[in-house]
């Protein structure tokens, strides 16, 4: 059994003061089964974590390097993210891929750094407008972690979770349909089953892309959707509360 997840990826929004509200809000009556978390930007980092305290609410980072220390200007290592107490990092994102030129392989890289450092990467993936129309969705899914599952071979693939992003539905407003959704996350654990039915049995799937308080539910009342990774909703409380609500 799949214990869901619900993540917020707050992308680079927000100040101080408003991540104390966010958190305070998140906090208060939170009721869910699902397991929670929240990818601030690397500056609240800290005060979130304080804010989080006693709270079965976790945290992780948006990105990180595949470099440990050094003269890497601007970059932040795994070990840093760990420092602070991190659990999860976010990798492969659609916006580092599109307007940072990373690239499979760089994905595949921050996947080997985080796991040999005691992070979980949760790995992005998904196709652009252009490839759905094209009908190459699932080669392009599967190009995309397959690289990550080569590179990383058998024994770092114990603890890791899929976010199944389509491009043209992340801060569009255009949700995937559930069966549409359902579709390629059953392709994806498809994939991870070729490699090891228990990593298939056991890889949380999530799905992301405009989901939101009034569409969650469906989406994970899909077979093979644990869970959601949230953009915009993430920073209204109560809308992600009610989205935690929905995934258990
Ligand atoms: P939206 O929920 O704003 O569409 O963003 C999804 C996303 O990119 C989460 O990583």
């Amino acid at each position: 059994m799949r214990q869901p997840l619900v993540a917020g990826n707050w992308k680079m929004n927000g100040s101080s003061g408003s991540v104390r509200e966010l958190i305070d809000g998140i906090l208060s009556g939170l009721e869910t089964k699902a397991e929670v978390l929240v990818f601030p930007p690397y500056l609240y980092v800290q005060q979130v974590r304080d804010l989080l305290q006693g709270s079965l609410v976790k945290f992780g980072v948006q990105n990180a390097s595949d470099k440990l220390s050094g003269a890497y200007t601007g970059e932040v290592s795994p070990l840093m993210a760990k420092d602070l107490g991190c659990e999860y990092v976010l990798i492969g994102h659609s916006e580092r891929r599109s307007i940072y030129g990373e690239t499979d392989a760089d994905v595949a890289a921050k996947f080997c750094a985080l796991v040999d450092n005691g992070l979980g990467p949760v790995l992005c993936i998904g196709e652009t407008l252009q490839e759905r129309e094209a009908g190459t969705t699932m080669s392009v899914v599967a190009e995309q972690l397959n690289t990550v599952l080569r590179t990383a071979g058998p024994e770092r693939l114990a603890n890791f979770v899929i976010a199944y992003e389509p491009v043209w539905a992340i801060g569009t407003g255009l949700t995937a349909t559930p069966g549409q959704a359902q579709e390629v996350h059953a392709y994806i654990r498809e994939l991870l089953a070729e490699n090891d039915q228990s990593m298939a049995d056991r890889t949380r799937i999530l799905y992301g892309g405009s989901m939101k308080a009034d569409n969650a539910a469906e989406l994970m009342a899909q077979a093979d959707v644990d869970g959601g990774l949230i953009g915009g909703a993430s920073l209204v409380a109560a809308d992600f509360k009610v989205i935690c609500h929905a995934a258990g």
